[in-house]
């Protein structure tokens, strides 16, 4: 049985039990790639509330369910009562009764916070203005993958090149939760807050990890891994193309002098949808030294175990794919 009954924020929980849902989500990817078939969530259905649009939390989240042998109902914006006619405590009770597990992306963090207080079902956060945790697991998963020759995590070194988006906290919450070495390098005016500085001072004093926020390019030197996202603002403070464009550009684009800067093992990582031509170049994301479609891949990877550990079937999920797999 998992300790805490919903997915809202990584800090909740220890580095061990991300790294139990990490790996069980590289065993599930290994079993599923080999071609054995996973029927752990048989007839249990999932609730997929969006109050935005995306393309890889949904159908991650939906293909995750069909290969786990359940179903996913997308409950669009705009599609049904909450938020309109109907308040958070009644739309968490009614679901909590109607489907299994929710995930809902939100405008704002509060709308995630009740419907996991409310809900008597597990709910997982999709985004929030806050934060992304599933994105967060994904991209320590492709991290994992393509750890450095020789080098463990905790030695890694991970650069979150431009805006202080919500991804770029997620981020700084699971490096520094695991002890890796996070550095924001963005702007003044577009930096992690002190509010997110403090989470960090503390996962970095439990860890051994670190963290740096800065605007001196120097930072980028031996960096493992250079990780960007959208220059958009966080949503009402969305910026226009030209705002944008004076406040990063040129000093953040993340091109193929950035990367050389970084050193020659570098790896770049997106959260995407990417706006090609403003935080990153054609050039990058085309490159070699481009992991941004594998982070894609392991939205699902990590989704399905996210799936597996909150509807508590771990240790079965576990023994069978060990089983498959002769392990
Ligand atoms: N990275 C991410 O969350 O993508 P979507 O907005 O398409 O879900």
């Amino acid at each position: 049985m998992p300790r805490i009954k919903n997915y809202v924020d990584t800090s909740d929980f220890t580095k061990e039990e991300l790294l139990d849902i990490l790996n069980l989500g590289l065993l599930i990817k290994e079993n599923i790639k080999a071609g054995y078939p996973l029927n752990v969530l048989y007839h249990k259905t999932l609730g997929m509330i969006f109050e935005q649009a995306s393309t890889r939390t949904r159908v991650s989240f939906e293909t995750a369910m069909t290969q786990l042998g359940g179903h996913a109902q997308y409950l669009a914006p705009g599609q049904i009562q909450l938020g309109k006619h109907e308040t958070f405590y009644d739309t968490a009770k009614v679901l909590s009764r109607l489907v299994d597990i929710l995930m809902a992306r939100v405008q704002k963090h509060d709308t995630i916070v009740n419907l996991a207080k409310n809900a008597d079902i597990p709910v997982i956060n999709g985004m929030s203005d806050y934060n992304h945790p599933t994105q967060e697991m994904g991209d320590i998963t492709t991290m994992f993958e393509h750890l450095p020759a020789g080098k463990r995590f905790e030695d890694c070194k991970v650069v979150f090149v431009g805006d202080a988006t919500q991804v770029c906290a997620s981020l700084m919450m699971i490096v520094t939760k695991l002890g890796g070495h996070f550095v924001h390098f963005g702007p003044k005016g577009f930096q992690l807050n002190e509010h997110f500085r403090e989470i960090a001072r503390k996962n970095c004093e439990v860890s051994g990890g670190s963290f740096l926020v800065t605007d001196d390019e120097e930072a980028i030197v031996g960096a493992d891994f250079i990780y960007t996202d959208v220059w958009y603002g966080l949503y009402e403070a969305e910026l226009s193309e030209e705002e944008r464009k004076s406040i990063f550009y040129p000093k953040y684009q993340v091109d193929m002098d950035m990367m050389k800067k970084a050193g020659p093992n570098a790896k770049f990582m997106h959260c995407l949808p990417a706006t090609r031509g403003e935080e990153v170049t054609d050039e990058v994301m085309d490159s070699d030294v481009s992991i941004a479609f594998d982070q894609a891949e392991n939205r699902l990877t990590s989704i399905r175990a996210l799936l597996v550990y909150f509807m508590d079937k771990m240790e079965e999920t576990t023994a069978i794919c060990k089983k498959n797999l002769g392990k």
